[in-house]
């Protein structure tokens, strides 16, 4: 599948075709192959500013952006709310419009407000790249998780995902939707029905409440983490409750396919979402998700900024 890119930002998954999802994991794949060298560093954004905004926290996020922008050889500069002047009252436009004169390449931003990503597009030259906007999208998140079924299931047409756990809070789960629908994988969310409004079966996956009858026919599973920033208290009875309702636990396991993927995007809950032991265990991904996200991170950084410098078209 051979597309040219050709946005200068990368705000949310909903508007790429399944082809640009493609170029990106095909992309990835490139790198991820460069990070196994013994020198894992390529000359592909030298000269190039890119600063990390990050209004939220995060940690798995912001240092993968780090670490894919030294490892393209980029100037690399992060800044969040609490050692900024956001902590003063400069409005969001005119922190990013700063950042631009002092000649940031690429921002990326994590903001608690979704449409903080696209607000900032819209008013500045430089790339911007959203790392997470609220309840809205994560699209390198969603990117990284089918990055990660494809190299482990060898593909993701046809693959049955299950997504558990806070999907309305969730901006993981609408991203991994998008990406992973278009891609042709056949998506299910499972969750309370407070967390889980029935209008995301019109988002094209299957929507239940009924956790066990769905654990059988997954071929992944994705936990999402229950969401406290944003109220999730007032949504379920009590953490434990939800951990025994909707808890991926050994005993539920057992009723899995032997070689199912175990997901979450971190941080997790043990004994929440999932049990200490699988989360832990042979079909858990989640630090190969992590891995992955940094290949993939460099292929975003990358195709935004032009896409060229690592020998060739990839
Ligand atoms: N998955 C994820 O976004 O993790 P962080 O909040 O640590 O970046």
């Amino acid at each position: 599948m051979s597309v040219t890119w050709q946005r200068k930002d990368l705000l949310s998954l909903r508007e790429l075709s399944a082809e640009e999802i493609g170029k990106v994991l095909s992309t990835a794949t490139v790198f991820k192959e460069i990070l196994g060298r013994p020198i894992k560093k390529v000359p592909a954004l030298q000269g190039r500013t890119v600063v990390n905004l990050f209004v939220e926290p995060s940690t798995r996020t912001r240092i993968s952006f780090e670490l894919a922008a030294v490892r393209l050889s980029a100037d690399v500069v992060s800044l969040d709310k609490e050692s900024s002047s956001i902590r003063k009252g400069e409005t969001l436009k005119d922190t990013a419009r700063n950042l631009e004169a002092l000649q940031a390449g690429t921002i990326v931003i994590r903001h608690r407000s979704a449409g903080a990503a696209h607000f900032l597009a819209e008013r500045l030259k430089a790339s911007v790249i959203n790392a997470g906007d609220g309840s809205h999208e994560h699209p390198t998140q969603g990117l990284l998780d089918a990055f990660t079924i494809q190299e482990r299931m060898g593909k993701i047409a046809g693959v049955r995902v299950l997504i558990v756990g806070d999907i309305v809070h969730s901006r993981v789960a609408r991203s991994n939707l998008w990406a992973l629908t278009k891609l042709g994988a056949k998506v299910k969310l499972v969750g309370p029905s407070t967390l889980l409004p029935k209008e995301f079966a019109e988002l094209g996956a299957e929507v239940s409440h009924d956790l066990e009858g769905a654990l059988e026919e997954a071929d992944v599973i994705n936990l999402l983490r229950i969401q406290h920033e944003r109220q999730v208290h007032s949504r379920v009875p009590s953490i434990g409750e939800y951990a025994a309702l909707f808890g991926l636990t050994t005993e539920r396991f057992r009723r899995c396919k032997p070689g199912v993927l175990l997901m979450h995007p971190g941080p997790i809950h043990r004994g929440v979402e999932i049990a200490s032991e699988l989360a832990d265990g042979a079909n858990s991904v989640i630090l190969d998700q992590v891995t992955n996200g940094l290949a993939v991170r460099m292929a975003v950084l990358y195709l935004v900024s032009g896409g060229r410098g690592i020998g060739g078209e990839t």
